[in-house]
């Protein structure tokens, strides 16, 4: 084997192959399961989306009311899930989740069986899981009792109707929907690698998918839809935001919403979800007001950043209309992060099941910078 050279934060290194998505950052191509991201957002609900990844095509229509029937019926959480929910009541969203994704092996006979089988019945649990426990954090923190799903509904139209009461709009279930299916496999991104790096090693798929919440907790990865929400509030109007947005780049602050190691021009999921904003502000459910001042502000911050870095090409990324969306059915920002966990969670555990079938250990190496201490030997 050639020397391997050190390539910080792994920018441009190919790290496995893989059937399930691709990025094209110079064309702002995204191919999920052989579909464009718009394309399969208009024709797929996320239940197809997740059938798509996990057997390599999408159903057929006929298919598609015994899929929904057999994920719905995988809904409701066990005792010991809602307690840990509930002991963490007080925790940000997205750390309850991860407590309780732990906890999603616990019905089943056999979590450590990586066969093919093991893994797809693990998934549906997991993806049809995610939604309740974000529905019953959201309701517990409050104070309230979670509501139990109903079999009868989407995935989308359930998870509203269990945090708010009552059965959703449809456009606001259309909006989650396209959102999760939008959201649902992107490449290599952190938390997909980390998933399919402790899948690597053999272990489970609740323990990958436990990892990869993890990993897509941060501002850099998952974590930047709360912000922008907030920075769009902090700027109030458009002709606040070239002030707005230069103090926080001579601060020294990134503008979230903005940038991407792949993408060099404008992110294509943040199209699909733009358009998803603009139905919700178009069917009189989203602060239209809002969804105004985004465009501009969008515009206004992509002069500022060309001008801060010039050439860096940085463009609207798919968090920033990913704020609109969720803001606009309803969800306070320090969902969002568990909100595109439980879109995500459909491509972990595609990762993870293609990586058990590779049955490869992934294991880089590192450069030692540290020093070498001469010692006497005996
Ligand atoms: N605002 C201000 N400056 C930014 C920026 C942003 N949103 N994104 C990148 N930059 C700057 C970096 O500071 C860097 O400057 P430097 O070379 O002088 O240090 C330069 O542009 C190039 O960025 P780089 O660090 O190579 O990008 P990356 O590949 O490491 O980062 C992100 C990609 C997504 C982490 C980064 O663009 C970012 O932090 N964006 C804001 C957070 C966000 O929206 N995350 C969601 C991602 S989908």
């Amino acid at each position: 084997m050639g020397e391997s050279k050190y390539v910080p934060g792994l920018e441009g290194v190919v790290a496995c192959q893989t059937r399930l998505s691709m990025v094209d950052g110079a064309r702002g191509r995204l191919v999920i399961g052989g579909y464009d991201v718009d394309q399969l957002a208009e024709r797929a609900s996320f239940e197809e989306a997740c059938t798509l990844l996990w057997r390599g095509a999408l159903p057929a229509k006929e298919e598609v009311p015994g899929i929904r029937k057999e994920l719905a019926a995988l809904r409701a959480l066990r005792p010991e899930t809602l307690d840990i929910i509930r002991t963490a009541r007080n925790a940000p969203p997205i750390d309850a989740l991860r407590m309780a994704c732990a906890t999603l092996s616990l019905d089943v006979s056999n979590p450590n069986d990586l066969s093919g089988a093991g893994d797809l019945a693990m998934a549906k649990r997991l993806a049809a899981r995610f939604p309740t426990v974000v529905a019953a954090h959201s309701r517990l923190r409050q104070g309230l009792d979670p509501i139990p799903p109903r079999p009868e509904l989407s995935m989308a139209e359930n998870f509203l109707y269990m945090v708010f009461g009552e059965k959703p709009h449809p456009a606001a279930a259309k909006a989650l929907d396209t959102y999760w299916v939008t959201v649902i496999d992107h490449g290599m991104n952190a938390s997909t690698f980390t998933s399919r790096v402790i899948a690597s090693t053999r272990s489970d798929m609740v323990s990958a998918v436990t990892g990869g919440v993890g990993a897509l907790k941060g501002p850099l990865h998952g974590g930047a839809p709360g912000p922008v929400l907030d920075m769009l509030v902090d700027i109030q109007s458009a002709d606040r935001a070239e002030d707005w947005l230069k103090k926080e780049l001579a601060a020294g602050r990134r503008i979230m919403g903005f940038g991407h190691r792949v993408y060099k021009v404008r992110d294509p999921r943040a199209e699909v979800l733009a358009r998803a904003a603009r139905e919700m502000a178009g069917a009189d459910l989203h602060n239209k007001k809002l969804y105004d001042l985004a465009c501009a502000v969008e515009q206004i911050a992509l002069r500022v950043l060309e001008e801060h870095k010039p050439g860096r090409n940085l463009k609207t990324n798919v968090e920033f209309y990913t704020a609109l969306v969720l803001q606009s059915i309803g969800l306070s920002p320090d969902q969002f992060v568990a909100m595109f966990a439980c879109g995500r969670v459909g491509g972990w555990c595609a990762h993870v099941m293609e990586q058990h079938g590779q049955d490869r250990l992934i294991r880089p190496q590192s450069e030692y910078t540290g020093p070498i201490h001469e010692t006497t030997r005996a």
